[in-house]
Protein backbone atom coordinates (compact mmCIF):
# COMPACT_ATOMS: atom_id res chain seq x y z
CA UNK A 1 0.00 0.00 0.00
CA UNK A 2 1.31 4.06 -0.23
CA UNK A 3 3.36 5.37 1.92
CA UNK A 4 4.02 8.60 3.49
CA UNK A 5 5.49 10.31 6.04
CA UNK A 6 1.76 10.43 7.50
CA UNK A 7 2.51 6.99 7.87
CA UNK A 8 5.62 7.85 10.22
CA UNK A 9 5.59 7.78 13.83
CA UNK A 10 5.49 11.45 15.09
CA UNK A 11 7.65 10.24 18.37
CA UNK A 12 9.84 8.69 16.14
CA UNK A 13 10.26 11.85 13.69
CA UNK A 14 10.92 14.77 15.97
CA UNK A 15 14.28 13.94 16.46
CA UNK A 16 14.22 14.70 12.87
CA UNK A 17 14.90 17.83 11.01
CA UNK A 18 12.34 20.39 11.38
CA UNK A 19 13.54 23.33 9.31
CA UNK A 20 11.60 24.51 6.75
CA UNK A 21 13.49 24.39 3.20
CA UNK A 22 13.21 26.54 0.25
CA UNK A 23 12.47 23.47 -1.96
CA UNK A 24 10.57 22.36 0.70
CA UNK A 25 8.63 25.53 0.34
CA UNK A 26 8.46 25.75 -3.49
CA UNK A 27 7.38 22.32 -3.74
CA UNK A 28 4.33 22.97 -1.33
CA UNK A 29 3.65 26.15 -2.76
CA UNK A 30 3.44 24.31 -6.27
CA UNK A 31 1.44 21.34 -5.25
CA UNK A 32 -0.88 23.40 -3.31
CA UNK A 33 -2.08 25.45 -6.54
CA UNK A 34 -3.41 22.36 -6.17
CA UNK A 35 -5.95 23.74 -3.89
CA UNK A 36 -7.03 26.71 -5.88
CA UNK A 37 -8.35 24.83 -8.69
CA UNK A 38 -10.89 22.86 -6.37
CA UNK A 39 -11.48 26.44 -4.54
CA UNK A 40 -11.85 27.85 -8.17
CA UNK A 41 -14.37 25.10 -9.22
CA UNK A 42 -16.27 25.58 -6.35
CA UNK A 43 -16.38 29.10 -6.45
CA UNK A 44 -17.14 29.76 -10.14
CA UNK A 45 -20.05 27.50 -10.40
CA UNK A 46 -22.70 29.40 -8.58
CA UNK A 47 -21.30 33.07 -10.34
CA UNK A 48 -22.19 31.12 -13.79
CA UNK A 49 -25.39 29.79 -12.85
CA UNK A 50 -26.65 32.52 -12.05
CA UNK A 51 -25.83 34.84 -15.18
CA UNK A 52 -28.11 35.35 -17.38
CA UNK A 53 -26.31 34.82 -20.65
CA UNK A 54 -25.29 31.79 -19.41
CA UNK A 55 -29.17 30.55 -18.77
CA UNK A 56 -29.92 32.32 -22.26
CA UNK A 57 -27.41 30.30 -23.80
CA UNK A 58 -27.95 26.56 -21.94
CA UNK A 59 -30.81 26.68 -19.72
CA UNK A 60 -33.09 28.81 -21.66
CA UNK A 61 -35.88 27.54 -19.67
CA UNK A 62 -34.87 28.40 -16.57
CA UNK A 63 -34.31 31.75 -17.68
CA UNK A 64 -37.48 32.39 -18.69
CA UNK A 65 -39.08 30.81 -15.46
CA UNK A 66 -36.21 33.31 -13.51
CA UNK A 67 -37.72 36.30 -14.60
CA UNK A 68 -41.65 35.50 -14.63
CA UNK A 69 -43.00 37.68 -11.89
CA UNK A 70 -45.36 35.47 -10.54
CA UNK A 71 -42.57 32.29 -10.47
CA UNK A 72 -42.39 30.75 -6.84
CA UNK A 73 -39.23 32.36 -5.38
CA UNK A 74 -38.16 29.09 -4.17
CA UNK A 75 -38.43 27.35 -7.09
CA UNK A 76 -36.69 29.95 -9.58
CA UNK A 77 -33.64 27.91 -10.15
CA UNK A 78 -35.04 24.20 -9.67
CA UNK A 79 -33.96 22.25 -12.34
CA UNK A 80 -32.01 18.54 -12.28
CA UNK A 81 -29.67 19.63 -15.41
CA UNK A 82 -28.10 23.00 -14.14
CA UNK A 83 -27.85 20.91 -11.12
CA UNK A 84 -26.20 18.67 -13.09
CA UNK A 85 -23.81 21.02 -14.07
CA UNK A 86 -22.75 21.74 -10.92
CA UNK A 87 -22.65 17.98 -9.48
CA UNK A 88 -21.32 16.36 -11.87
CA UNK A 89 -18.04 17.38 -11.56
CA UNK A 90 -18.12 15.47 -8.01
CA UNK A 91 -19.31 12.46 -9.43
CA UNK A 92 -16.65 12.27 -11.75
CA UNK A 93 -14.36 13.32 -8.87
CA UNK A 94 -15.19 10.37 -6.90
CA UNK A 95 -14.14 7.75 -9.39
CA UNK A 96 -10.88 9.89 -10.38
CA UNK A 97 -9.83 9.68 -6.62
CA UNK A 98 -10.13 6.05 -6.07
CA UNK A 99 -8.35 5.28 -9.72
CA UNK A 100 -5.85 8.29 -7.98
CA UNK A 101 -5.38 6.61 -5.25
CA UNK A 102 -3.78 3.67 -6.97
CA UNK A 103 -2.42 5.03 -9.30
CA UNK A 104 -0.38 7.36 -7.22
CA UNK A 105 1.09 4.29 -5.74
CA UNK A 106 2.16 2.51 -9.00
CA UNK A 107 3.38 5.49 -10.96
CA UNK A 108 4.86 8.01 -8.07
CA UNK A 109 2.83 11.48 -6.67
CA UNK A 110 4.42 13.72 -9.12
CA UNK A 111 2.73 12.11 -12.23
CA UNK A 112 -0.51 12.24 -11.08
CA UNK A 113 -0.24 16.03 -10.03
CA UNK A 114 1.19 16.41 -13.57
CA UNK A 115 -1.74 14.50 -14.84
CA UNK A 116 -4.50 16.24 -12.15
CA UNK A 117 -3.07 19.70 -14.13
CA UNK A 118 -3.73 18.33 -17.50
CA UNK A 119 -7.10 17.71 -16.87
CA UNK A 120 -8.10 20.37 -15.28
CA UNK A 121 -6.71 22.88 -18.68
CA UNK A 122 -8.39 20.35 -20.98
CA UNK A 123 -12.06 20.65 -19.13
CA UNK A 124 -11.76 24.65 -18.69
CA UNK A 125 -10.46 24.74 -22.55
CA UNK A 126 -13.51 22.60 -23.54
CA UNK A 127 -15.69 24.43 -21.03
CA UNK A 128 -14.62 27.87 -22.57
CA UNK A 129 -16.13 26.82 -26.16
CA UNK A 130 -18.79 25.02 -25.05
CA UNK A 131 -21.03 25.07 -27.49
CA UNK A 132 -24.06 22.78 -26.36
CA UNK A 133 -24.78 21.50 -22.85
CA UNK A 134 -22.98 18.03 -23.73
CA UNK A 135 -19.74 19.93 -24.06
CA UNK A 136 -20.31 21.82 -20.61
CA UNK A 137 -20.68 18.89 -18.99
CA UNK A 138 -18.03 17.11 -20.46
CA UNK A 139 -15.72 19.87 -19.66
CA UNK A 140 -17.27 19.45 -15.74
CA UNK A 141 -16.50 15.92 -15.88
CA UNK A 142 -12.74 16.50 -17.21
CA UNK A 143 -12.41 18.81 -14.39
CA UNK A 144 -13.85 16.34 -11.97
CA UNK A 145 -11.09 14.11 -12.78
CA UNK A 146 -8.47 16.82 -12.14
CA UNK A 147 -10.06 17.52 -8.59
CA UNK A 148 -10.19 13.45 -8.05
CA UNK A 149 -6.49 13.21 -8.91
CA UNK A 150 -5.91 16.23 -7.15
CA UNK A 151 -7.03 16.22 -3.93
CA UNK A 152 -6.01 12.76 -3.46
CA UNK A 153 -2.89 13.58 -3.65
CA UNK A 154 -2.07 16.74 -3.49
CA UNK A 155 -2.47 16.91 0.52
CA UNK A 156 -0.36 13.47 0.77
CA UNK A 157 2.22 15.15 -1.26
CA UNK A 158 2.33 17.82 0.94
CA UNK A 159 2.11 15.96 3.97
CA UNK A 160 5.08 13.52 2.75
CA UNK A 161 7.44 16.17 1.70
CA UNK A 162 7.03 18.45 4.72
CA UNK A 163 9.10 18.30 7.91
CA UNK A 164 7.06 16.20 10.54
CA UNK A 165 6.84 19.05 12.51
CA UNK A 166 5.21 21.91 10.89
CA UNK A 167 2.76 19.48 8.64
CA UNK A 168 0.07 20.20 10.40
CA UNK A 169 0.17 23.79 9.35
CA UNK A 170 0.82 23.25 6.13
CA UNK A 171 -2.08 20.63 5.82
CA UNK A 172 -4.66 23.35 7.00
CA UNK A 173 -2.75 25.86 4.47
CA UNK A 174 -4.55 23.54 1.98
CA UNK A 175 -7.69 24.72 3.22
CA UNK A 176 -6.14 28.37 2.97
CA UNK A 177 -5.54 28.13 -0.70
CA UNK A 178 -8.86 26.36 -1.23
CA UNK A 179 -10.85 29.57 0.26
CA UNK A 180 -8.13 31.98 -1.75
CA UNK A 181 -9.51 29.57 -4.86
CA UNK A 182 -13.15 30.65 -3.76
CA UNK A 183 -12.67 34.45 -3.13
CA UNK A 184 -10.88 34.78 -6.55
CA UNK A 185 -13.56 32.90 -8.43
CA UNK A 186 -16.22 35.05 -6.94
CA UNK A 187 -13.98 38.24 -8.05
CA UNK A 188 -13.53 37.43 -11.66
CA UNK A 189 -17.34 35.88 -11.72
CA UNK A 190 -18.29 39.53 -10.79
CA UNK A 191 -15.91 41.24 -13.30
CA UNK A 192 -17.32 38.88 -16.03
CA UNK A 193 -20.57 39.05 -15.34
CA UNK A 194 -21.74 41.96 -17.35
CA UNK A 195 -19.15 40.96 -20.07
CA UNK A 196 -20.95 39.58 -23.29
CA UNK A 197 -20.07 35.81 -23.17
CA UNK A 198 -18.96 36.46 -19.11
CA UNK A 199 -19.31 32.60 -18.94
CA UNK A 200 -16.80 31.80 -21.21
CA UNK A 201 -14.08 33.54 -19.20
CA UNK A 202 -15.37 32.52 -15.69
CA UNK A 203 -14.69 28.67 -16.77
CA UNK A 204 -11.92 29.59 -18.81
CA UNK A 205 -10.70 31.17 -16.23
CA UNK A 206 -10.01 27.73 -14.22
CA UNK A 207 -7.16 27.33 -17.24
CA UNK A 208 -5.09 29.83 -14.89
CA UNK A 209 -4.16 27.53 -12.32
CA UNK A 210 -3.94 24.75 -14.27
CA UNK A 211 -1.50 25.87 -15.83
CA UNK A 212 0.86 26.85 -13.10
CA UNK A 213 0.30 23.68 -11.69
CA UNK A 214 1.41 22.52 -15.01
CA UNK A 215 4.22 23.68 -15.52
CA UNK A 216 5.53 23.63 -11.55
CA UNK A 217 4.69 20.45 -11.67
CA UNK A 218 7.81 20.06 -13.88
CA UNK A 219 9.82 21.96 -11.32
CA UNK A 220 8.64 19.67 -7.77
CA UNK A 221 10.63 16.72 -6.96
CA UNK A 222 9.26 13.31 -6.15
CA UNK A 223 8.35 12.67 -2.58
CA UNK A 224 11.14 9.75 -1.02
CA UNK A 225 8.24 7.66 0.81
CA UNK A 226 6.79 7.54 -3.01
CA UNK A 227 10.28 6.32 -4.76
CA UNK A 228 11.53 4.21 -1.70
CA UNK A 229 8.08 2.75 -1.45
CA UNK A 230 8.81 1.68 -5.17
CA UNK A 231 12.54 0.65 -4.86
CA UNK A 232 14.20 3.59 -5.78
CA UNK A 233 16.28 3.91 -2.59
CA UNK A 234 19.32 5.54 -4.18
CA UNK A 235 17.03 8.18 -5.82
CA UNK A 236 15.13 8.50 -2.44
CA UNK A 237 17.86 9.20 -0.54
CA UNK A 238 19.42 11.80 -3.24
CA UNK A 239 15.89 13.58 -2.72
CA UNK A 240 15.81 13.36 0.87
CA UNK A 241 19.39 15.43 0.70
CA UNK A 242 17.75 17.91 -1.27
CA UNK A 243 14.28 18.70 0.31
CA UNK A 244 16.36 18.69 3.69
CA UNK A 245 19.41 20.64 2.75
CA UNK A 246 21.44 17.95 4.72
CA UNK A 247 24.25 15.66 3.82
CA UNK A 248 23.08 12.83 6.65
CA UNK A 249 19.46 11.94 6.38
CA UNK A 250 20.06 8.20 6.99
CA UNK A 251 17.40 8.67 10.20
CA UNK A 252 14.88 9.57 8.19
CA UNK A 253 15.79 7.31 5.44
CA UNK A 254 15.59 4.20 7.83
CA UNK A 255 12.22 5.32 8.92
CA UNK A 256 10.64 5.87 5.87
CA UNK A 257 11.86 2.21 4.80
CA UNK A 258 10.51 0.46 8.02
CA UNK A 259 7.25 2.29 7.47
CA UNK A 260 7.21 0.93 3.83
CA UNK A 261 8.12 -2.15 5.37
CA UNK A 262 5.17 -2.64 7.82
CA UNK A 263 2.75 -1.04 5.02
CA UNK A 264 3.61 -3.69 2.63
CA UNK A 265 2.80 -6.52 4.84
CA UNK A 266 -0.90 -5.85 4.37
CA UNK A 267 -1.37 -6.77 0.57
CA UNK A 268 -4.99 -5.58 1.27
CA UNK A 269 -5.19 -2.28 2.97
CA UNK A 270 -9.23 -1.89 1.96
CA UNK A 271 -9.87 -5.75 3.59
CA UNK A 272 -7.81 -4.72 6.59
CA UNK A 273 -9.80 -1.34 7.04
CA UNK A 274 -13.14 -2.98 6.86
CA UNK A 275 -12.84 -5.81 8.50
CA UNK A 276 -10.01 -5.29 11.64
CA UNK A 277 -12.11 -4.12 14.50
CA UNK A 278 -9.58 -2.10 15.87
CA UNK A 279 -9.95 0.01 12.43
CA UNK A 280 -13.60 0.54 13.30
CA UNK A 281 -13.69 4.08 15.27
CA UNK A 282 -11.17 6.28 12.93
CA UNK A 283 -13.15 5.07 9.75
CA UNK A 284 -16.70 6.05 11.35
CA UNK A 285 -15.07 8.57 12.84
CA UNK A 286 -12.76 10.02 9.85
CA UNK A 287 -15.63 9.15 7.59
CA UNK A 288 -18.37 10.73 9.59
CA UNK A 289 -16.74 13.98 9.76
CA UNK A 290 -16.62 14.85 6.63
CA UNK A 291 -20.44 13.49 5.66
CA UNK A 292 -20.91 16.08 8.73
CA UNK A 293 -18.68 18.65 7.33
CA UNK A 294 -20.87 18.91 3.95
CA UNK A 295 -23.92 18.69 6.08
CA UNK A 296 -23.32 21.93 7.56
CA UNK A 297 -24.47 22.96 4.43
CA UNK A 298 -21.66 24.85 3.68
CA UNK A 299 -21.68 24.23 -0.42
CA UNK A 300 -24.63 25.57 -0.27
CA UNK A 301 -23.75 28.95 0.34
CA UNK A 302 -20.54 28.37 -1.74
CA UNK A 303 -22.04 27.21 -4.73
CA UNK A 304 -25.72 28.72 -4.54
CA UNK A 305 -24.81 32.01 -2.62
CA UNK A 306 -25.29 34.32 -5.34
CA UNK A 307 -28.54 32.23 -6.33
CA UNK A 308 -30.08 32.59 -3.01
CA UNK A 309 -29.25 36.49 -2.83
CA UNK A 310 -31.22 36.90 -6.24
CA UNK A 311 -33.94 34.95 -5.03
CA UNK A 312 -34.21 37.44 -1.97
CA UNK A 313 -34.39 40.00 -4.95
CA UNK A 314 -31.15 41.24 -5.00
CA UNK A 315 -30.07 41.86 -8.41
CA UNK A 316 -27.51 41.10 -10.18
CA UNK A 317 -24.36 43.16 -9.00
CA UNK A 318 -25.39 43.07 -5.69
CA UNK A 319 -25.68 39.59 -5.37
CA UNK A 320 -22.09 39.06 -6.41
CA UNK A 321 -21.08 41.61 -4.66
CA UNK A 322 -22.18 39.58 -1.83
CA UNK A 323 -20.53 36.27 -2.69
CA UNK A 324 -17.14 38.06 -2.81
CA UNK A 325 -17.71 39.38 0.57
CA UNK A 326 -19.10 36.27 2.11
CA UNK A 327 -15.80 34.68 0.23
CA UNK A 328 -13.13 36.88 1.92
CA UNK A 329 -14.50 36.45 5.84
CA UNK A 330 -14.70 32.79 4.19
CA UNK A 331 -10.68 33.24 3.83
CA UNK A 332 -9.87 35.31 6.91
CA UNK A 333 -11.34 33.23 9.30
CA UNK A 334 -9.16 29.53 8.33
CA UNK A 335 -6.06 32.21 8.79
CA UNK A 336 -7.16 32.27 12.83
CA UNK A 337 -7.97 28.18 12.04
CA UNK A 338 -4.24 27.78 11.14
CA UNK A 339 -3.05 30.19 14.22
CA UNK A 340 -5.36 28.59 16.66
CA UNK A 341 -6.22 25.12 16.04
CA UNK A 342 -2.88 23.98 17.76
CA UNK A 343 -3.67 25.94 21.39
CA UNK A 344 -7.30 25.37 21.64
CA UNK A 345 -8.12 21.76 20.27
CA UNK A 346 -9.86 20.53 17.66
CA UNK A 347 -13.43 19.54 19.91
CA UNK A 348 -13.41 23.53 20.76
CA UNK A 349 -13.44 24.76 17.49
CA UNK A 350 -16.42 21.85 16.05
CA UNK A 351 -18.56 22.49 18.87
CA UNK A 352 -17.72 26.21 18.73
CA UNK A 353 -18.72 26.09 15.04
CA UNK A 354 -21.77 23.68 15.26
CA UNK A 355 -22.72 25.78 17.66
CA UNK A 356 -22.40 28.98 15.51
CA UNK A 357 -23.62 27.58 12.15
CA UNK A 358 -27.17 26.50 13.98
CA UNK A 359 -27.83 29.50 15.69
CA UNK A 360 -27.21 31.57 11.97
CA UNK A 361 -29.11 28.74 10.16
CA UNK A 362 -31.94 28.89 12.66
CA UNK A 363 -32.37 32.43 12.27
CA UNK A 364 -31.72 32.85 8.41
CA UNK A 365 -34.65 30.07 7.98
CA UNK A 366 -36.77 32.50 10.40
CA UNK A 367 -36.19 35.20 8.42
CA UNK A 368 -37.14 33.83 5.39
CA UNK A 369 -40.39 32.27 6.70
CA UNK A 370 -41.49 35.66 7.54
CA UNK A 371 -40.00 37.76 4.82
CA UNK A 372 -39.70 36.29 1.59
CA UNK A 373 -43.16 34.99 0.64
CA UNK A 374 -43.68 32.88 -2.56
CA UNK A 375 -44.12 35.49 -4.85
CA UNK A 376 -42.40 39.17 -5.20
CA UNK A 377 -39.52 40.10 -3.83
CA UNK A 378 -38.89 40.50 -0.18
CA UNK A 379 -40.30 44.28 0.72
CA UNK A 380 -37.66 45.20 3.29
CA UNK A 381 -34.22 45.91 1.72
CA UNK A 382 -32.91 45.50 5.54
CA UNK A 383 -33.38 41.86 5.39
CA UNK A 384 -31.48 41.31 2.26
CA UNK A 385 -28.49 43.04 4.48
CA UNK A 386 -29.02 40.76 7.63
CA UNK A 387 -29.02 37.54 6.10
CA UNK A 388 -25.64 38.55 4.18
CA UNK A 389 -24.72 39.39 7.58
CA UNK A 390 -25.63 36.31 8.98
CA UNK A 391 -24.63 33.85 6.04
CA UNK A 392 -20.82 35.52 7.01
CA UNK A 393 -20.95 34.64 10.52
CA UNK A 394 -22.30 31.42 9.29
CA UNK A 395 -19.06 31.03 7.32
CA UNK A 396 -16.33 31.80 9.48
CA UNK A 397 -18.02 29.82 12.24
CA UNK A 398 -17.32 26.51 9.49
CA UNK A 399 -13.81 28.19 8.11
CA UNK A 400 -12.27 28.05 11.39
CA UNK A 401 -14.23 23.90 12.40
CA UNK A 402 -15.53 21.92 10.24
CA UNK A 403 -13.49 23.22 7.51
CA UNK A 404 -10.06 22.43 7.67
CA UNK A 405 -10.88 19.63 10.45
CA UNK A 406 -13.08 17.82 8.40
CA UNK A 407 -9.72 17.21 6.39
CA UNK A 408 -6.99 17.26 8.87
CA UNK A 409 -8.54 15.10 11.40
CA UNK A 410 -8.81 11.87 9.25
CA UNK A 411 -5.08 12.37 8.23
CA UNK A 412 -4.13 11.57 11.56
CA UNK A 413 -6.35 9.06 13.28
CA UNK A 414 -5.43 5.74 11.77
CA UNK A 415 -3.27 3.47 12.57
CA UNK A 416 -0.04 3.10 9.93
CA UNK A 417 -1.06 0.54 7.59
CA UNK A 418 -4.37 1.83 6.46
CA UNK A 419 -3.26 5.61 7.03
CA UNK A 420 -3.80 6.37 2.89
CA UNK A 421 -6.48 3.99 2.53
CA UNK A 422 -8.42 5.41 5.16
CA UNK A 423 -7.69 8.92 3.95
CA UNK A 424 -9.12 8.11 0.59
CA UNK A 425 -12.41 7.04 2.49
CA UNK A 426 -13.08 10.93 3.69
CA UNK A 427 -12.31 12.04 0.68
CA UNK A 428 -14.39 9.92 -1.15
CA UNK A 429 -17.36 10.93 1.48
CA UNK A 430 -16.43 14.51 0.93
CA UNK A 431 -17.10 14.10 -3.11
CA UNK A 432 -20.41 12.09 -2.38
CA UNK A 433 -22.00 14.60 -0.43
CA UNK A 434 -20.95 17.20 -2.10
CA UNK A 435 -22.60 15.53 -5.51
CA UNK A 436 -25.54 15.09 -3.21
CA UNK A 437 -25.93 18.53 -2.44
CA UNK A 438 -24.90 20.46 -5.58
CA UNK A 439 -27.55 18.40 -7.30
CA UNK A 440 -30.61 18.47 -5.49
CA UNK A 441 -30.17 21.63 -2.82
CA UNK A 442 -32.42 23.87 -5.79
CA UNK A 443 -34.56 21.71 -5.73
CA UNK A 444 -35.28 21.11 -2.00
CA UNK A 445 -34.90 24.83 -1.37
CA UNK A 446 -38.22 24.51 -3.84
CA UNK A 447 -39.81 21.63 -1.70
CA UNK A 448 -39.07 22.36 1.56
CA UNK A 449 -38.08 26.49 1.12
CA UNK A 450 -37.08 27.99 4.54
CA UNK A 451 -37.14 24.37 6.37
CA UNK A 452 -34.37 23.35 4.84
CA UNK A 453 -32.43 25.79 6.57
CA UNK A 454 -33.90 24.60 9.73
CA UNK A 455 -33.11 21.01 8.73
CA UNK A 456 -29.47 21.90 8.46
CA UNK A 457 -29.78 23.60 11.65
CA UNK A 458 -30.29 19.83 13.07
CA UNK A 459 -28.09 18.69 11.35
CA UNK A 460 -25.74 20.53 13.34
CA UNK A 461 -27.06 20.07 16.17
CA UNK A 462 -26.14 16.58 15.61
CA UNK A 463 -22.80 17.02 14.35
CA UNK A 464 -21.26 19.13 17.57
CA UNK A 465 -23.39 16.31 19.61
CA UNK A 466 -21.03 14.06 18.09
CA UNK A 467 -18.30 15.82 18.21
CA UNK A 468 -18.81 16.23 22.04
CA UNK A 469 -19.46 12.68 22.57
CA UNK A 470 -17.47 10.19 20.04
CA UNK A 471 -14.60 12.63 19.03
CA UNK A 472 -11.28 11.72 21.14
CA UNK A 473 -9.22 14.97 21.41
CA UNK A 474 -6.07 14.74 18.84
CA UNK A 475 -4.71 17.77 19.75
CA UNK A 476 -0.86 16.94 20.61
CA UNK A 477 -1.20 13.69 20.58
CA UNK A 478 1.61 11.47 18.57
CA UNK A 479 0.06 9.83 15.56
CA UNK A 480 0.92 5.92 16.80
CA UNK A 481 -0.04 7.18 20.40
CA UNK A 482 -3.58 7.47 18.86
CA UNK A 483 -4.79 4.39 20.07
CA UNK A 484 -3.46 3.60 23.37
CA UNK A 485 -3.79 7.49 24.47
CA UNK A 486 -7.44 7.88 23.21
CA UNK A 487 -9.44 5.39 21.36
CA UNK A 488 -8.54 2.29 24.28
CA UNK A 489 -9.58 5.03 26.89
CA UNK A 490 -12.89 6.41 24.83
CA UNK A 491 -16.06 5.30 27.17
CA UNK A 492 -17.65 4.17 23.59
CA UNK A 493 -14.55 3.03 21.43
CA UNK A 494 -12.68 1.23 24.01
CA UNK A 495 -14.81 -1.74 23.17
CA UNK A 496 -13.06 -2.29 19.99
CA UNK A 497 -10.00 -2.49 21.85
CA UNK A 498 -8.65 -5.71 23.12
CA UNK A 499 -7.18 -3.76 26.63
CA UNK A 500 -3.84 -4.78 27.80
C1 LIG B 1 -14.90 21.75 1.73
C2 LIG B 1 -15.58 22.29 0.52
C3 LIG B 1 -16.02 23.71 0.80
C4 LIG B 1 -14.84 24.56 1.22
C5 LIG B 1 -15.26 25.94 1.62
C6 LIG B 1 -13.73 22.62 2.06
O1 LIG B 1 -13.12 22.13 3.20
O2 LIG B 1 -14.47 20.42 1.50
O3 LIG B 1 -16.68 21.48 0.20
O4 LIG B 1 -16.62 24.28 -0.32
O5 LIG B 1 -14.18 23.95 2.31
O6 LIG B 1 -14.19 26.72 2.04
Amino acid sequence: MAVSVMDIEEGATTSLPGKLTFQVFMCSIIAAVGGLMFGYDIGISGGVTSMDTFLIDFFPHVYAKKHRVHENNYCKFDDQLLQLFTSSLYLAGIFASFAASHLCRRFGRKPIIMSASIFFLLGAILNFFAQELGMLIGGRILLGCGIGFGNQTVPLFISEIAPARIRGGLNIAFQFLITIGILAASFVNYLTSTMKNGWRYSLGGAAVPALILLIGSFFIHETPASLIERGKDEEGKTVLRKIRGLDNIELEFNEIKRATEIANKVKSPFKELFTKRENRPPLVVGTLLQFFQQFTGINVVMFYAPVLFQTMGSGNDASLISTVVTNGVNALATILAVITVDKLGRRFFLVEGATQMMVTQLTIGALLLNYLHLVGPIKSHAVPLIVLILICIYVSGFAWSWGPLGWLIPSEIYQLEVRTTGYFCAVAMNMVCTFVIGQFFLSALCRFRSGLFFFFAVMNVIMGLFAIFFLPETRGVPIEDMAEQRWKKHWHWKKYFKQN
